[in-house]
C-alpha cells in the first residue's frame, strides 16, 4: 500500500510537462516513477474457457432514459442491452457471433477494443476477416493478455450499429493487489432520438465534418442518472466507459475523494482525480472513498456548459475504512517498454480533405444547418462524389468501405520501437485509436499530460501528441479516429507489422 504522500509524489513524477514548442523529452516510457509505484505484475491465474454467444439482432427496447418510448435497438443479447462479460486473466474467451440483423446487406464483425490479440481475431472486415453477412456466424477465440476495463463493438457501419446499441463490456479481472470494497460500472453514451420517437440519422454531413452528431438523450447504464448503493467509508472501484460515438467528457467526482488507478484498462500509479477528459472509446478506473452512511457522492461530466450528473453513489452501512484515503495500486500490465533512444519516428498528420473544407464552408454559408436533411445542401447538391472529410497523412480512407484496401500508412519492423507523433492540423479534437498495441502516451507540446498507457488518445486542435510502443504484434492494424463519423468519412488507415 502506498501512502498519501507517496501517491502525490507519484503523480507529480508522472507529469511530463510541456516544453515550449516541442514534445517533452522522450524518456517517459522509462520514467522510474511509472513502474515503481505500481503493484507487482498481474498473474494469469485463470484456466477456464468462457463461452460467449452473441446474436446481433434488432430488439425493441425501452431503456429508462427513453422516457417511456421503445426504440428498435440493435443489440447482442436478449438478456441485456449491454452485455457485461467478466473473465479472469488467463481465461480463454470463445465467442460465437451470429448476424441476425434485420436488413439485407448489413454485414457485421466484432472488434475487441484495447485487447492485444492475434490479428485474425481483431474483427476488422476485409483487413483481418471477411465480414459476417446476415444469416452467418463467426467465431472469435483468444486469451486476453491484459487485465482491465475493455469493451467490444462492431466494425462495420459502426456509426449506425453502435448508434443503435451494438456493444458490450469485457472486464478482465485479476489486477487488484488488495480487493477494494465494491465496484460500480458506468457505461456512458447518448442516443439520437427524433421528435417522432425514432432514431435520427446517425451520420450527418454537418456532424461528420465537425465535432460529430451528438445524441439528443444522454444516458449512463441506460438511465438519465445511474444510481448505485455502495458501502460507506469504503474504497469502491468505479469503471467509467465512454461508449459514445461523438461526445468528449470531463469526468470528476463530487462529494468524495477519488483517485485514478487505470486508464484504458491499464494500471497507472494512483493519482488524485481532479477531472479527466475522456473521448469516445476511452475508459477510466477510479477508486472513490465513499461518504459516511447516507452520504451521496456523484460522478459528474464537467464538460458541458451545464455539468451533467452521470451517477449517484449512495453510501450505506458501517464505515469500512478508518485510515486516510490511499488506494492500493493495481497490478502492472506486461506491456513491452519501447526503447525511446533507438525508436524510429513516424508522423501522422490529421487533416481535413479538400472535400471537408468545401463542405464546412458550404454549410457555414447555408447557416450551419444539417447537410442532406430537410432539403438543405447535401453532398450531391455540392457536387461531391463521396463523403471523405478527413485524412491521415493526406490519405482519406476510401468512402466505399473496407473492400478496396489502400496501402498501409507505414510498415513496422516486428519488435522495433516506434514513436508516433500525432499532429492535429484541424479545428476539431480527435480521439486516435491504434489496434493491437497498447502505447505509452509520452507527452504533448501543449498541455501537461501524465505518462500513461492507452489505446486511444485525444489530440486537441493544433496539438501534437507523442505515443510510443513496441511493434510486437504482427499483422495489419487499424489506426483511426474513434469519433465514429470521422472514422467513417476518411480518418482511418492501418499499420503493417511485418
Ligand atoms: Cu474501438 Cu477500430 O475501434
Ligand atoms: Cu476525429
Amino acid at each position: 500500500m502506498i501512502t498519501r504522500r507517496r501517491l502525490i509524489a507519484g503523480a507529480g513524477g508522472l507529469a511530463a510537462m510541456a516544453v515550449a514548442g516541442r514534445v517533452a523529452p522522450s524518456r517517459a516510457g522509462r520514467d522510474p516513477a511509472f513502474a515503481e509505484t505500481l503493484g507487482p505484475a498481474a498473474v494469469p491465474e485463470g484456466r477456464a474457457t468462457v463461452a460467449l454467444d452473441l446474436v446481433a439482432a434488432e430488439r425493441p427496447t425501452a431503456l429508462p432514459c427513453f422516457g417511456g418510448r421503445t426504440l428498435p435497438l440493435w443489440t447482442f443479447s436478449d438478456a441485456d442491452p449491454l452485455p457485461v462479460v467478466r473473465m479472469r486473466l488467463g481465461d480463454r474467451l470463445v465467442t460465437r457471433l451470429q448476424n441476425r440483423l434485420p436488413r439485407a446487406g448489413e454485414h457485421t464483425s466484432i472488434h475487441w477494443h484495447g485487447i492485444r490479440l492475434p490479428n485474425r481475431e481483431d474483427g476488422v472486415p476485409y483487413l483481418t476477416q471477411p465480414p459476417t453477412v446476415v444469416g452467418e456466424s463467426h467465431t472469435y477465440d483468444f486469451v486476453p493478455p491484459d487485465t482491465g476495463s475493455f469493451f467490444f463493438h462492431t466494425h462495420c457501419n459502426t456509426v449506425e450499429q453502435l448508434g443503435r446499441g451494438l456493444a458490450g463490456l469485457l472486464i478482465v479481472e485479476g489486477d487488484e493487489t488488495e480487493p477494494y470494497d465494491g465496484e460500480v460500472v458506468l457505461a456512458v453514451r447518448d442516443w439520437r432520438i427524433g421528435a417522432d420517437g425514432g432514431f435520427l440519422p446517425f451520420l450527418t454531413d454537418r456532424g461528420a465534418s465537425a465535432a460529430g452528431s451528438f445524441g439528443t438523450v444522454r444516458s449512463t447504464n441506460g438511465a438519465d442518472v445511474a444510481a448505485a448503493t455502495v458501502p460507506a467509508g469504503a474504497d469502491v472501484r468505479v469503471r467509467v466507459y465512454n461508449l459514445d460515438a461523438s461526445r468528449v467528457m470531463a469526468v470528476g467526482v463530487e462529494g468524495a475523494e477519488a483517485a485514478v488507478v487505470a486508464v484504458d484498462g491499464i494500471a497507472v500509479p494512483p493519482f488524485p482525480l481532479t477531472s479527466w477528459v475522456m473521448g469516445p472509446a476511452m475508459r477510466l478506473d477510479l477508486v472513490v472513498r465513499t461518504p459516511a452512511d447516507g452520504g451521496v457522492a456523484t460522478v459528474v461530466d464537467w464538460r458541458p456548459a451545464t455539468p451533467k450528473t452521470l451517477a449517484t453513489l449512495t453510501a450505506a452501512g458501517e464505515r469500512k475504512r478508518l485510515t486516510a484515503f490511499s488506494p492500493a495500486p493495481l497490478r502492472r500490465a506486461a506491456i513491452a517498454v519501447p526503447d525511446l533512444l533507438a525508436a524510429e519516428r513516424l508522423t501522422f498528420a490529421l487533416s481535413t480533405t479538400a472535400t471537408g473544407q468545401a463542405v464546412g464552408a458550404a454549410l457555414a454559408a447555408a447557416g450551419g444547418m444539417e447537410g442532406g436533411v430537410g432539403g438543405l445542401p447535401g453532398p450531391d447538391d455540392l457536387c461531391l462524389s463521396d463523403r471523405t472529410f478527413w485524412a491521415i497523412n493526406k490519405a482519406a480512407w476510401p468512402a466505399d468501405g473496407h473492400n478496396r484496401l489502400p496501402p498501409p500508412l507505414a510498415v513496422l519492423r516486428r519488435g522495433g520501437s516506434y514513436v508516433v507523433e500525432l499532429v492535429n492540423t484541424t479545428r476539431h479534437i480527435h480521439p486516435i485509436h491504434i489496434h493491437g498495441h497498447t502505447f505509452t502516451v509520452i507527452g504533448s507540446n501543449d498541455r501537461p499530460l501524465p505518462v500513461h498507457h492507452a489505446d486511444t488518445v485525444l489530440v486537441y486542435p493544433k496539438e501534437r501528441v507523442e505515443v510510443a510502443f513496441v511493434a510486437d504484434n504482427p499483422g495489419d492494424w487499424m489506426v483511426h479516429c474513434h469519433l465514429i463519423e470521422h472514422q467513417e468519412t476518411g480518418m482511418m488507415g492501418y499499420l503493417r507489422v511485418a
